[in-house]
């Protein structure tokens, strides 16, 4: 499932012995978590967050070749990810995740949770390993601020009086935050310095504000087969994400529908008809779009290479992808 682009291509072999890793390191200590994390990392994922972590490590390391470590936070990176993800189907009750079925509706949620414990405390167990401090604690705060952002974004369940800064905050910590702190990580084990690794952090930052609400977007746009994930669910749940923000200061009589919980028959098909009739998905995208930009300017600070502009194409790819 990695995008059918060449922008993985300088990190492609890096991405292949990632792969195989990945499974080894969760480990066999309990077969039933084994089962339940095997079978998330055995469906893939497009993989672009170790992407960055390793594109990064190669734009930073131009004379030498990448280190362990590098290919090691590039793993944790994932690792973090998918259990940030076993979580989060938890929580929004998501039967179907990277094409297949979720751990929680094959293994119950008690696995599931645990599972995503398991995976969320192997990662701190192969962080602290890398032995560098600052990374550490890079890596240490994403954890919390994933759990800030589920937080937050079940707070604001049906309030149509969310703001987007309020909304932009908490897509930082559910998804920028990891892809930030991890390019500034990668940076650091290159022992950039600290005004690079600043770059590189607003880099990751903005590429992952970008990618949010694209796939915000693309929970309105697409359908779940394309992206192997159920789609119009955000809204059903009373997520409230970019484009219903705008479309809320256009049409009023969205926020009655969504105040009232859509308690009434046909109030989500009206919900959606409006979104649609809107400008607020094109106005979303402008917003992803704008990121998307900063994060190109971040990102030339770095000397030119192939893995600079891979990373570089990272952003147009974020705005352009289909799953
Ligand atoms: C899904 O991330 C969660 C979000 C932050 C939107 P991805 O779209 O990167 O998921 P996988 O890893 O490819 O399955
Ligand atoms: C990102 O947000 C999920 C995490 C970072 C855990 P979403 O809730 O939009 O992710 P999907 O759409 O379920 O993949
Ligand atoms: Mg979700
Ligand atoms: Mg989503």
């Amino acid at each position: 499932m990695t995008p059918a682009t060449s922008l993985f291509t300088p990190v492609e072999a890096d991405l292949q012995i990632l792969a195989d890793n990945l499974k080894q390191l969760v480990g066999n200590r309990h077969p039933i978590l084994f089962a339940a994390a095997e079978h998330l990392f055995g469906a893939g994922g497009k993989r672009i967050r170790p992407a960055i972590v390793l594109l990064i490590s190669r734009a930073t390391m131009l004379e030498n070749e990448i280190t362990q470590r590098h290919r090691r936070l590039a793993e944790i990176t994932e690792m973090i990810h998918t259990a940030s993800l076993v979580h989060d189907d938890v929580v929004d009750e998501s039967q179907m995740r990277r094409g297949v079925p979720t751990v929680h509706s094959l293994f119950g949620n008690r696995v599931a949770v645990l599972a995503g414990d398991f995976l969320f405390a192997q990662s701190s167990w192969y962080l602290a390993n890398l032995d560098n401090l600052e990374v550490v604690k890079l890596l240490s705060e994403v954890i919390m601020d994933l759990a800030t952002g589920e937080i937050q974004q079940g707070m604001s369940c049906f309030d149509s009086s969310l703001a987007i800064e309020a909304y932009l905050q908490k897509s930082y910590y559910k998804t920028a935050s990891l892809i930030a702190n991890s390019a500034k990580a990668a940076g650091l084990l290159s022992e950039v310095s600290p005004e690079i690794a600043q770059h590189l952090y607003s880099y990751g930052r903005n590429v992952g504000l970008a990618f949010q609400v694209m796939d915000d977007v693309l929970d309105f746009t697409s359908t779940a087969d394309t992206l192997g994930k159920p789609a119009c669910s955000d809204l059903k749940s009373g997520h409230l994400t970019a484009p219903v923000l705008f479309a809320l200061e256009e049409k009023p009589y969205l926020e009655v529908l969504i105040e009232r919980q859509f308690a009434q028959e046909e109030d989500l098909e009206q919900a959606l008809a409006l979104i649609q009739d809107s400008r607020g998905i094109q106005q979303a995208r402008e917003l992803a779009a704008h990121h998307a930009k900063l994060a190109a300017e971040d990102i030339a600070v770095l000397p030119p290479s192939e893995s600079r502009q891979a990373l570089i194409d990272m952003t147009e790819y974020v705005l352009s992808r289909l799953y």
